[in-house]
């Protein structure tokens, strides 16, 4: 496997198309999942540069803090709040385009202006989120959630 990332210019959808493949590779044969959701944040930090991307996993009815690329984060976030509890809570992707606007968000940096979270659906349960933070508004959209639905379904739990 090689471990460098081929970055790409272009629309958002040519930038996804091309990383998609170089994370399968990425995660192909490596059962550890530690190791598998590390190297999606770094693919998908190195490539689209946002200020935050990084999973929380339940445990013990919480989601705590897993692997990510960005600047420090809370550790725990309880269902129900903030966008990753209520992304939780509902199962369901949600896109906040002004973090301002959303009842309750949760503020683990003062520079995030946007956000997207995915939950990671196992057997009907929400085991975890992939949650992605950006600096300027408006930054996610179906395209995004598409995407990082397909990314999610790569991995093994
Ligand atoms: N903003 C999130 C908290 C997690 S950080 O953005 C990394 C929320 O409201 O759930």
């Amino acid at each position: 496997m090689a471990e460098d990332l081929l970055i790409t210019k272009g629309t958002k959808q040519e930038q996804y198309e091309s990383l998609l493949p170089q994370i399968k590779a990425l995660l192909e044969g490596e059962p550890d999942l530690i190791a598998n959701l590390a190297n999606i944040t770094g693919a998908l930090k190195e490539q689209f540069n946002w200020l935050w991307v990084g999973f929380y996993l339940v445990k013990n009815d919480e989601l705590v803090l897993g692997p990510f690329q960005g600047p420090v984060a809370c550790t725990r976030i309880k269902k129900g709040k903030g966008v990753c509890g209520t992304s939780w809570a509902k199962a369901q992707t949600l896109i906040v385009p002004d973090v301002e606007k959303f009842p309750g968000h949760i503020a683990c940096s003062s520079l995030s202006r946007s956000e997207i979270v995915v939950p990671i659906i196992r057997n009907n349960k929400v085991i975890g989120v992939l949650d992605v933070d950006s600096i300027e508004q408006d930054q996610f959209d179906n395209i995004d959630q598409d995407y990082l639905e397909q990314i999610i379904e790569l991995i093994n739990f």
